[in-house]
């Protein structure tokens, strides 16, 4: 990582992969990994609520895992590989949504259950559900109620999130049975 300086600013290279490209930038050591997301890489899928680590909207995988993108700096996500919602899916544009079988087990089942009405809280849902599912791949009802139980909605009440989550752990175990027989 090397420094410059812009104004009375010293600016820091920072080289990272989201959504499987590599993006390298010179920010400033306080610029914070979703500002850096939105603004600097226009991955505006990445939502920004409270801004202090309690709502989830922000959350993104890194490596894999799901963290609060407004409590991580830019800087130290440094060589990391980042997932934001708009990698979640397959399709080939990731600013284009995705549909149908493009869409990761997760989407498809917000889609189908309603998980969201406005969508703001979504991406933090659709990122964090996508990680834990990995984790736990059969959840009941009471473990898919605690999975969420960091990411914050206004509109929903939850309950069709809830059942969103089961029903993307089926889509995510019929799609693993229908590649098996495809295979053998
Ligand atoms: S915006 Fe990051 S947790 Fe709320
Ligand atoms: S769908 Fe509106 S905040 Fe969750």
């Amino acid at each position: 990582m090397t420094d410059t300086t812009q104004g009375t600013e010293t600016l820091h290279d920072v080289t990272v992969t989201v959504n499987g490209v590599r993006h390298s930038a010179s920010v400033p050591a306080r610029r914070l990994l979703s500002d850096f997301l939105r603004h600097d890489l226009e991955l505006t899928g990445t939502h920004v609520g409270c801004e202090h680590g309690v709502c989830g909207a922000c959350t993104v995988l890194v490596d894999g895992s799901p963290m609060r993108s407004c409590l991580m700096f830019a800087v130290t996500a440094q060589a990391h590989e980042i997932t934001t919602v708009e990698g979640l899916g397959t399709a080939p544009d990731a600013r284009v949504a995705p549909t149908g079988e493009s869409m990761n087990p997760v989407q498809q089942a917000f889609a189908e259950c309603h998980g969201l009405q406005c969508g703001f809280c979504t991406p933090g849902f659709l990122t964090t559900v996508t990680a834990y599912l990995d984790e736990n791949p059969a959840p009941t009802s009471e473990e898919a109620r605690e999975a969420i139980s960091g990411n914050l909605c206004r509109c929903t009440g939850y309950q069709n999130i809830v059942k969103s989550v089961l029903r993307a752990a089926e889509i995510k175990a019929e799609r693993a049975s229908e590649t098996a027989e495809v295979q053998s």
